[in-house]
């Protein structure tokens, strides 16, 4: 393969052709036509698409030396069998436990996701992997959700392009597989807080807000009132578990529209219950996804997200998992209509097994588009209070970030 051309024409062919390259690559296929024939230069940003398109090095594309594979993203660690052994002794206690049974492959599928998961963790965080009870439950109730080996195999797969697949993975070329990953980890999520796992959460949580919680939240109502220079505004609480927030907003803003969206079924059911004992107005609560919420375009001047925005991965370039719940959430707002958002801080990074999304303040300046940050503070005035009775492998002891962004 003396020349780039002939190098991109066995790249074609390994994808499945030209049109699945140029698909693959975002470009159109005349203008990959162009290339092939040597008509036009290839700038070097489609030079890279091209060469993630069908996983190859860049490097090698253009020049043609070295080995035509990228480089793997990180050397996979070493087997430990003693983690092994502990995942599966963790499982069968639990199933036995809980009287659940798997079938033998999608049992065996799951506890290999959680053995090479965990033990990727541990490599990353250098320090052996400490599985406990809960912990274990935790993992249990989600991949509880997950019904065929078709769908552990999504997850599996999911995992080795995000962690080993390439330098750059190109997410483009895997659309449909991490589309239907984000399906699985919201159903798996849906899944998990309607267990005993998610019980116990929102029992710990109570339905009455802690002292420094509350005066989060005036705060934010203050701040949410001056900037949209209003006192009347439609709030929706997006995520809103067992309905404490909205709870404590019907008793102290009377002038507030208060509105809640909730994923889980038990959560949805102790919101229910507010209603009933008039701590909230009949109907305010409703069952459903922030992906694709039940309500009109602009219905809300203020979208209220606390700790529910990271748990789908934000992937650079593709409309699913973080980006579609945002686009969502805008498409919710009016024009000016603030979204407040309280996520786990860190360096952007989406857990995998923990299934927890990180941001920085630079990912919310450059990502959240059709809009701008009003203020983002480091950790929200609560020092996340209510959250201190979360278990660990929901990060809820990691350090938070508020940020405030306003709608164009
Ligand atoms: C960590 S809890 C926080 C609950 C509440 N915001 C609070 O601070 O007490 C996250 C909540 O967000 C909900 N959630 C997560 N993803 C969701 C989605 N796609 N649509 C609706 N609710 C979702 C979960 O069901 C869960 O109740």
């Amino acid at each position: 393969m003396a020349s780039l051309i002939d190098r991109l024409h066995w790249g074609a062919e390994r994808l499945g052709g030209k049109r699945a390259l140029a698909v693959a690559a975002q470009i159109s296929e005349a203008q990959l036509y162009r290339y092939l024939e040597g008509d036009v230069a290839i700038p070097h940003d489609k030079l890279i698409a091209l060469a993630e398109a069908f996983g190859a090095d860049p490097a090698w594309l253009l020049g043609g030396r070295g080995s035509w594979e990228r480089p793997r993203n990180r050397p996979r660690p070493e087997f430990r069998g003693a983690l092994l052994e502990e995942v599966q002794e963790h499982l069968d206690l639990l199933l036995i436990e809980y009287q659940r049974k798997f079938p033998p492959a999608l049992r065996s599928r799951m506890v290999r996701y959680l053995y090479e998961g965990l033990r990727h963790e541990e490599v990353l965080n250098g320090t052996p992997m400490q599985l406990d009870r809960f912990k274990m439950l935790q993992y249990v109730s989600f991949l509880a959700e997950i019904q065929t080996e078709a769908e552990m195999d999504v997850l599996r797969e999911a995992f080795e392009i995000l962690e080993y697949n390439d330098l750059t993975p190109n997410y483009q070329g895997h659309h449909q597989l991490l589309t239907t990953w984000c399906n699985l980890l919201t159903r798996g999520l849906r899944g998990y807080y309607n267990s005993y796992a998610g019980q116990v959460y929102f029992e710990r949580m109570g339905q009455n807000l802690p002292a420094d919680t509350i005066a989060e939240l005036h705060m934010l109502t203050e701040q949410a009132m001056k900037i949209l220079k209003k006192s009347e505004l439609d709030w929706l609480d997006a995520g809103c578990g067992n309905g404490r927030h909205l709870a404590h907003l019907h008793k102290f803003m009377p002038n507030f529209r208060i509105k809640g969206l909730e994923l889980s079924d038990s959560g949805v059911e102790l919101c229910k219950k507010l209603e009933s004992s008039e701590r909230l107005p009949i109907g305010c609560v409703q069952q459903g996804d922030m992906r694709l919420a039940p309500y009109k375009t602009g219905s809300f001047d203020v979208v209220f997200a606390r700790m529910s925005l990271f748990s789908l991965p934000a992937l650079n370039g593709l409309n699913i998992g973080f980006y579609e719940t945002f686009e969502e959430l805008k498409r919710l707002l009016r024009t000016k209509g603030l979204l407040i958002g309280i996520v786990p801080a860190g360096n952007n990074e989406f857990k995998i097994i923990e299934r927890i999304q990180y941001f920085d303040n630079n990912f919310l300046e450059n990502n959240l588009k059709g809009g701008k940050i009003v203020s983002i503070s480091g950790q929200p005035h609560s020092s996340r209070a209510g959250h201190r009775s979360m278990p660990r492998s929901m990060g809820m002891r990691d350090p938070l970030k508020l940020f405030i962004w306003q709608k164009d």
